[in-house]
């Protein structure tokens, strides 16, 4: 999907609710939760649900989207969030295929960004560059293992993720773990149920050690 695309799912995201949860991803809150704040690039950050979380937690945080509409709705959210908020947030837009940041970061997170599969191993090659050393990168989009036995995300198989694939783009780092994730339904207001199926979420950790 292009920018236009985006910006029409987001243009019926009304009165700052979003198109996506307003909850940052349970792994991603489960994984950085006991980090030291520091600077932090969300990586397609959508309406802004894990930015803003971050930035509640101290993190000083550049967060990048090629969508005005979704980053319009992502600063509508942070600006009702009724949480106190210690850190900052950049709204950068930007296409992050030919985008770099002019700093790198103590966290790089990028949750949901469904590229082809080229694309998804440059922009993670990339952003392993981004991290300073100690840095930690985290990923996360919808499995290829949900067109079978899972649930939601997108339907075609060229954009969604293996574990062996995020291993391999992430050549270089200390991985912790490059493995499924089921997102429990009850546990996520974003996730489907389709058929009993819970969603099948890929995970990257890793760290630039
Ligand atoms: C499914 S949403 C995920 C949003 C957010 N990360 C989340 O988990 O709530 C995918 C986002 O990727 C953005 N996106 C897709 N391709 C992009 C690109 N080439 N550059 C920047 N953003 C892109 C879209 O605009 C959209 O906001």
């Amino acid at each position: 999907m292009d920018a236009q695309s985006w910006d029409e799912r987001y243009s019926a995201a009304r009165n700052g609710e979003g198109l996506w949860s307003a909850q940052p991803h349970a792994a991603l809150a489960q994984i950085v939760g006991p980090l030291t704040a520091g600077t932090a690039l969300d990586v397609a950050t959508g309406d802004g649900r894990n930015a803003i979380w971050l930035a509640e937690r101290g993190w000083q945080v550049t967060a990048v989207d090629f969508s005005a509409t979704g980053l319009d709705v992502a600063r509508a959210r942070a600006a009702s969030a009724s949480a106190p908020r210690t850190g900052t947030i950049d709204w950068q837009l930007a296409d992050v295929t030919r985008w770099d940041p002019a700093r790198a970061f103590d966290l790089v997170t990028m949750t949901y960004l469904q590229l082809a599969e080229q694309a998804t191993m440059d922009i993670i090659a990339r952003a392993s560059r981004w991290l300073v050393p100690g840095g930690t990168l985290l990923v996360i989009g919808h499995d290829r293992d949900n067109l079978t036995r899972g649930a939601g995300g997108p339907q075609d198989p060229a954009v969604l993720y293996t574990p062996d694939m995020l291993r391999a783009a992430a050549d270089g780092l200390h991985i912790f773990a490059a493995r499924q994730l089921i997102r429990d339904p009850a546990m996520d207001p974003e996730g489907p149920r389709d058929g009993g199926h819970a969603a099948i979420d890929t995970l990257l950790h890793a760290v630039n050690d």
